[in-house]
């Protein structure tokens, strides 16, 4: 019987490499790479900081995504059930809900962005920055972030457009939406970088970007790298562990986990030369902070020529990436609800979504005044959110998948998982097993102490 599509447990699954690779670099490039990648670089020195993030991207990255991997596949279940089933009895299950709870948190802070870039892909297409100077953008920011009805409305559209992906299923939602989107993406970020770099004095921008002043390296710096990382390649609360449990048996995950890295650094570096030349060509600061993107962009870009074209096609750029990557946080809230509370895949999307709303809805309300007076250690509803998923739910996530695999899975099963059942020469295994015993658990005790200020350097 054929079987393409479906792997042996009767799910779906992806059915070719590059649907692997469109829907998990999918997955990983999203806002984080060209909205927080940018301003984290700008804040933090530039190509020093680079550097910093390639190495921990290749030896803490990759390796945490592996584990994921292998996790996700052999178990082929959502994170909470495949650590039920990887460890019956035991409490690592807790792992999987701890994921299923921060996907709840990330969804909700995360699709608030993703909202705030359909705002402004609108009025790109409308002209609404034409005229306007520094001051009066940033007055446009504060005052779009504090209304009520219109980040609301674009939260809810966004949701939406997430939900009807996902309930399309694994294959007819996930895969054939990432192939079109994924290249669609990199033909956008390339035009838009040639657009750049052909701009006047545009190589100041590169020099920031890629030659290397490490006096403006501090452990601060070093820690924004290591979270960013984390955020940046979905890594920590088992997005990549259900993705995983799509893989054909086939895929080889090394080459998987190496393709999409490589992507999301890719991109990230892109979004670098899209955003650094442009703004020393025009004079504005690269440590805008947060505001980088929707507040010195729009300034930037009407002032070139074509430029309310340019970013329109920006803003769709940011919109389209961060769909590809709100798809995967609602997919392990929904695989969770299919698998475990035995929902029909549309209910347990639309109540999924539902519920995430409410939350994101608050999120979205944190700069009006109906929300104002909720804070909590000084932080808004949206903030915290933020904080507590990436700086304290992500890397405690990643330190006990990488101890699982290294310590609990089982040899045999951990080898057969990478090989693919014999079939491919794993020569990197003695590395890799190295890395998830030590060094990765190791750097990520050092990023939670230091996020929750236990540690302070
Ligand atoms: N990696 C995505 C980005 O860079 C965001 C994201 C998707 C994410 N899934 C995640 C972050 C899981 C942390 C965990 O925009």
């Amino acid at each position: 019987m054929k079987n393409i599509g479906n792997n042996q447990a009767g799910r779906e699954s992806f059915t070719t490499k590059f649907g692997v690779i469109a829907a998990t670099a999918g997955s990983a490039v999203g806002l984080g790479n060209i909205w927080r990648f940018p301003y984290l670089t700008g804040e933090n020195g530039g190509a020093a900081f680079l550097v910093i993030y390639l190495v921990f991207v290749l030896v803490i990255g990759i390796p945490v995504m592996l584990s994921e991997f292998v996790i996700g596949r052999s178990a082929r279940k959502n994170p909470y059930g495949a650590f039920k089933k990887l460890a019956p009895g035991k409490p690592w299950y807790l792992v999987g809900l701890m994921g299923v709870t921060a996907a709840f948190m990330i969804l909700a802070f995360y699709t608030t962005v993703a909202g705030w870039t359909l705002e402004y892909l609108y009025q790109s297409v409308t002209n609404g920055f034409v005229n306007k100077d520094g001051a009066q953008l940033s007055l446009m920011f504060s005052e779009f972030r504090s209304d009520t009805w219109r980040p609301l409305f674009w939260f809810l559209i966004f949701m939406g457009m997430t939900a009807g992906i996902i309930v399309l299923g694994v294959r007819k939602g996930i895969e054939k939406s990432t192939v079109i989107m994924m290249p669609l993406l990199f033909v956008i970020l390339v035009i838009l970088g040639i657009r750049s770099l052909t701009l006047p004095g545009s190589l100041d921008g590169l020099r920031f970007l890629f030659k290397p002043d490490f006096s403006k390296i501090d452990s601060s710096a070093i820690l924004d790298a290591l979270g960013q990382v984390f955020f940046s390649l979905s890594i920590g609360m088992g997005t990549l562990i259900t993705y995983a449990s799509y893989f054909p048996a086939r895929d080889r995950l090394l080459s998987t986990s190496f393709s999409v890295a490589l992507t999301d650094t890719l991109v990230a570096v892109l979004a670098g030369i899209v955003i650094f030349p442009a703004a020393f060509s025009f004079h504005i600061a690269p440590d805008e902070g947060t505001g980088l993107v929707f507040v010195t962009l729009p300034g930037i870009f009407q002032q070139m020529p074509g430029g309310a074209f340019f970013a329109s096609l920006f803003f769709l750029l940011l919109a389209v990436a961060a769909l590809t990557s709100t798809i995967s946080v609602l997919e392990v809230i929904v695989a969770f609800f299919v698998e475990e509370l035995r929902l029909r895949r549309k209910m347990a999307t639309w109540i999924a979504a539902g519920t995430v709303s409410l939350l994101g809805m608050m999120c979205t309300l944190s700069w009006n005044s109906l929300m104002e007076g909720v804070s909590f250690f000084g932080l808004n509803t949206f903030e915290l959110l933020d904080y507590t998923s990436a700086n304290i739910l992500l890397p405690i996530g990643g330190f006990f998948i990488a101890l699982f695999v290294a310590w609990f899975f089982g040899r045999e099963k951990r080898m057969a998982e990478l090989s693919n059942d014999g079939s491919l020469k794993a020569g990197y295994i003695p590395v890799y097993i190295f890395i998830i015993r030590f060094l990765a658990p190791i750097a990520l005790a050092f990023i939670f102490l230091n996020g929750i200020g236990l540690l302070k350097m």
